[in-house]
């Protein structure tokens, strides 16, 4: 069946062909017809004056009857008459519309040259001219020259058959190729849409068979991209669901063993008091985990509103340590800033402590008594940089590549006697990407970790700079 698509190509190509076709073939017959007919008439005409001009060098009888009896012998008729109109011979019998002619001619009127005195073809039965015979400047008779139209009409119609002929091919070829065309065009269409439809019914693995190099082609490849994506996309969200249920499942799990253990008679008050901290503990621990899981979903809806201002980084470091300081003091990790006081970063303040506290967090988790965490930061024209080293652990090598996932921890069991969820990180990049910057970290096992972030320079720098 023919799809409607292509039958719209085919019929919209079709009828603009038809359209130029018939403009074409028209204007070639007519000009063919013409040029033809031209043809026969200025022979009929030359073959007059000819004539004429034999006479005019003997007007006798002589010449007269020889002149007739070589038309009589060809296709043509030939009447010659004196100055007055008085015929004096003609070749073959007389028609009635050859005396019409003869009887139309003002023979007062004195003609210097031949001319054509019938030339409709089409609706009479001969067509005629008129050759003035001439002597010493004396005009003295008429040479008539007559054509049977029904050789030009055979001729005229048998052009036109041909023609329609050929019009009909080009017609029937026309609509071949405008089918094949259409096709060739709009199946690729339909396999796509086809693929669009199962996409939609939840079928993500649709595999396109169209190796084209042009938009069609590249339309395709876009859509088997998307749809290797939305698999990829859905396969992320099964599986972060997954851990998350994961995540939910173990401190519930605590919080209900030692909630049994405690409600026990056997257990003592002291025991009681024990498993309590515990439960408090691991409640404080889920609460933050759904906060930060709660945040991430925000980030991802873009529901967070980045509120960007100019921003003393020198600033922003002081208040992000005054708040870790304790927490850093009581591991005795020393915790020292470098930065410039005139490097201004464009920036909101608050998303922004909050990526920091992410990672001195973990550095100060991940780092032994008596090292050092430096927290630094510079700029030049183009951008603004923030870097935050440890001497900690550091990370192996192959966990690097997924530090920045959700819920990635390189060890699971260890972290979580930090109560860490594997979400800090995670959080941190998606801040700093909506601020347009870029976050990397680079580690060193048993060296230590640096995490990078670098921001280009905000617009309202630009703006400024422009004014
Ligand atoms: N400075 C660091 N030194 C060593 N390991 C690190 C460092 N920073 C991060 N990591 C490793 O990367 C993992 C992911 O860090 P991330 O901050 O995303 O999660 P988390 O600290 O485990 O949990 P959360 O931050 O959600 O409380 C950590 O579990 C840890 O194994
Ligand atoms: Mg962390």
């Amino acid at each position: 069946m023919l799809n409607r698509l292509a039958l719209k190509i085919g019929l919209l190509f079709l009828g603009f062909i038809i359209l130029i076709e018939s403009v074409l073939f028209l204007t070639l017959y007519i000009t063919f017809v013409n040029e033809r007919v031209d043809e026969v008439m200025t022979n009929l005409l030359a073959r007059g004056n000819t004539h004429s001009e034999v006479l005019a060098g003997s007007f006798e009888p002589a010449t007269l009857e020889h002149v007739a009896l070589m038309e009589s012998a060809s296709d043509f008729i030939v009447i010659i008459t004196d100055a007055a109109g008085n015929e004096l011979i003609h070749s073959d019998s007389i028609e009635p519309e050859m005396n019409a002619v003869l009887e139309h001619t003002d023979f007062d009127e004195i003609v210097h040259e031949g001319e054509i005195v019938e030339e409709r073809w089409n609706e009479k039965e001969f067509i005629a001219t008129d050759s003035p015979v001439t002597i010493d400047g004396e005009h003295r008779g008429h040479v008539f020259m007559f054509a049977g139209t029904n050789q030009i009409q055979q001729m005229v119609s048998h052009l036109r058959n041909q023609f329609l002929a050929a019009g009909l091919m080009a017609l029937g070829l026309t609509i071949i190729t405008i089918f094949l065309l259409s096709r060739f065009i709009t199946l690729p269409l339909i396999r796509m849409k086809k693929a669009t439809e199962q996409l939609k019914s939840g079928n993500n693995k649709v595999k396109l068979n169209i190796e084209r190099n042009d938009e069609l082609g590249e339309l395709a490849f876009a859509i088997t991209t998307l749809s290797s994506d939305l698999d990829r996309l859905r396969n992320e969200r099964n599986e972060f669901l997954a851990d998350i249920a994961h995540e939910l499942r173990t401190p519930l799990t605590y919080i209900k063993g030692y909630a049994d253990i405690a409600s026990r008679p056997t257990a003592s008050d002291e025991e009681k008091a024990q498993y309590i901290t515990i439960i408090r503990e691991e409640t404080a621990h889920l609460t933050e985990l759904i906060r930060q899981l709660f945040e991430l979903a925000q980030l991802d809806h873009n529901q967070f509103e980045i509120q960007k201002e100019e921003f003393s980084l020198n600033v922003l470091f002081q208040s992000v340590v005054a708040l870790v300081r304790p927490a850093f003091d009581e591991k005795k990790i020393e915790l020292s800033i470098r930065c410039d006081p005139a490097i201004i970063a464009f920036i909101d303040p608050e998303r922004f402590q909050q990526v920091l506290l992410n990672i001195l967090d973990n550095a100060r988790k991940h780092s032994p008594e008596g090292t050092r965490v430096t927290l630094a930061g510079g700029g030049d024209e183009q951008r603004t940089w923030i870097r935050v080293s440890d001497e900690g652990e550091g990370i192996p090598e192959k966990d690097i590549p997924f530090i920045f996932e959700r819920l990635y921890r390189v060890d699971k069991s260890r972290s979580r006697q930090f109560g860490g969820s594997g979400l800090g990180l995670a959080i941190a990049k998606e801040i700093v990407e909506s601020h347009d910057g870029q976050i990397t970290l680079e580690s060193e096992q048993g060296q230590g970790t640096t995490v990078r972030i670098e921001l280009k320079r905000g617009e309202s720098d630009e703006e400024s700079s422009v004014d």
